[in-house]
């Protein structure tokens, strides 16, 4: 069976850490989509480690490591990480595979999204600027170049082809950086991506589901970044939900079972986009502060503000969620009083569903209002060492969400997990 590991929020709910935590329960561990947008923050020992493109089962030795078809594959990036995961004993031939189907990011991607972004102005998005956006969309234009193409001798060839299109697009937007440092370092990690495995995805993973193997699919960004479901246009380019789960391996609907959703006990968005519950005051910015939330991928501060539990609900309906994990609880321990979006008045209309074009809709959430846990929550190792009023919250929010939180995360670390049933 396949069980779906996935962030509800905008990104960066705390992905990475779970997905290691939960790998020694896996035989593979899959990205189905996105690319190296992502940054999936996790800890071997004490070494701090950032993972963009491999999924977070990689420091296992023994699980499968597979990027599936969904997913856009920058080969420089994944060159780099390659050298750093080997860097700590792992065996790369024997756990990472690579589905045959999967999408090259080009560099001429990445000046197509630095150009896309630089003429929207105050409309940005807000992009990593990892040539996602122009990767996707050489993929639904039916241009792109994909990882089995590498082992096609008129490869260079097409490569040529695409990069002469993307140079006219370019030229349209009058960009006219000197990508060739970029072009060298692509083809020396072509080469060194020639040697990984290179394998047909979706015979692969069946194959697995086959052997009675179970399968974690590893989300990257956040359902409110989905590109059909999300807060367009300012989303990622790929379904982040769980239905692109499917679309991302080549794995039938019936063989997901649980999809676990991950989601921080605040909220927080980075890049452009509406946020209801983003603070722009002193509580924003300790919250800042104290959950460090810098970008994983770019160090860009991220937003923050209170749990937006309207968009949370959605997240849980649209991605059919058995199983909620909530991160960063220790971050609340700083805090007297905490709270929570329960609904949005628009135009003094109280309303528990997300507008169309959130970003045009006046929106004021409506809070409720609960107490800090005024005791710290980060030694905890089990539920009776929590804090009562933490449990409180936990209950209000299983409640309105119609699931239960099942782990809390009180630290960065490996082990600060709970199991709270
Ligand atoms: P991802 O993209 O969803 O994998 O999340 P990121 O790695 O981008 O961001 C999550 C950040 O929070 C990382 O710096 C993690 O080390 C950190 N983190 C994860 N869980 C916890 C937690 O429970 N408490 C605290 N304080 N930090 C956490
Ligand atoms: P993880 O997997 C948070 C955001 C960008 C931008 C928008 C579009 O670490 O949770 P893109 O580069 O995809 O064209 O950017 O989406 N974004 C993320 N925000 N976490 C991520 O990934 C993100 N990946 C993209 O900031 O607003
Ligand atoms: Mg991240």
């Amino acid at each position: 069976m396949v069980d779906v590991l996935l962030g509800l929020q905008w990104g960066d709910e705390g992905k990475g850490k779970i997905v290691d935590y939960f790998a020694k329960d896996y035989d593979v561990i899959a990205r189905f989509q996105g690319g190296p947008n992502a940054g999936h923050t996790l800890y071997v020992g004490d070494k701090k480690i950032v993972l963009h493109q491999i999924p977070s089962g990689v420091f296992h030795a023994n699980t499968i490591n597979l990027i599936g078809n969904g997913v856009v594959l920058d080969p420089v990036t994944l060159k780099r990480e390659c050298d750093t995961v080997a860097s700590f004993g792992i065996d790369l031939k024997k756990n990472l595979f690579i589905a045959e189907r999967t999408h090259l990011i080009l560099p001429t991607h990445r000046a197509l999204d630095k150009a896309a972004e630089l003429s929207k102005g105050q409309q940005k998005i807000g992009s990593t600027l990892k040539g996602i956006g122009p990767t996707y969309m050489d993929k639904t234009g039916r241009n792109g170049l994909r990882v089995g193409d590498l082992l096609d001798k008129n490869f260079t060839t097409a490569y040529i082809k695409l990069r002469l299109k993307h140079q006219k697009l370019l030229d349209n937007y009058a960009f006219n950086e000197d990508i060739t440092a970029w072009e060298e370092e692509f083809f020396e990690a072509l080469e060194f991506l020639k040697q990984l495995n290179i394998v047909n995805g979706e015979y692969f993973i069946n194959r697995q589901l086959k052997e009675g193997k179970k399968i974690l699919a590893e989300g990257a960004q956040g359902s409110m970044l989905d590109i059909d479901f999300g807060t367009f246009p300012y989303v990622t380019s790929s379904n982040t939900i769980s239905a692109g789960v499917c679309s991302g391996l080549g794995v039938a609907p019936q063989t997901i079972r649980d999809v676990i959703g991950v989601t921080k006990a605040y909220c927080t968005r980075v890049g452009g986009g509406p946020f209801p519950t983003e603070l722009d005051d002193e509580t924003g910015e300790e919250l800042r502060k104290v959950g460090n939330e810098f970008g994983a991928t770019t160090g860009r501060p991220r937003r923050c503000g209170w749990i937006d539990l309207v968009a949370l609900r959605f997240a849980c309906m649209i991605n059919g969620v058995t199983k909620l994990v909530m991160t960063k609880a220790d971050v609340l321990d700083a805090f007297k009083e905490l709270e929570v979006c329960t609904a949005y008045s628009v135009n003094g209309k109280e309303t528990t569903e997300i507008p169309f074009r959130l970003e045009k809709t006046p929106v004021r959430p409506v809070y409720k209002k609960f107490p800090g846990w005024s005791s710290p929550s980060s030694a905890a190792k089990s539920t009776a060492e929590l804090p009562e009023t933490m449990k409180g919250y936990v209950q209000f929010i299983n409640e309105y969400l119609g699931v239960r939180i099942q782990y809390i995360s009180n630290g960065p670390g490996r082990d600060q997990l709970i199991f709270i049933g």
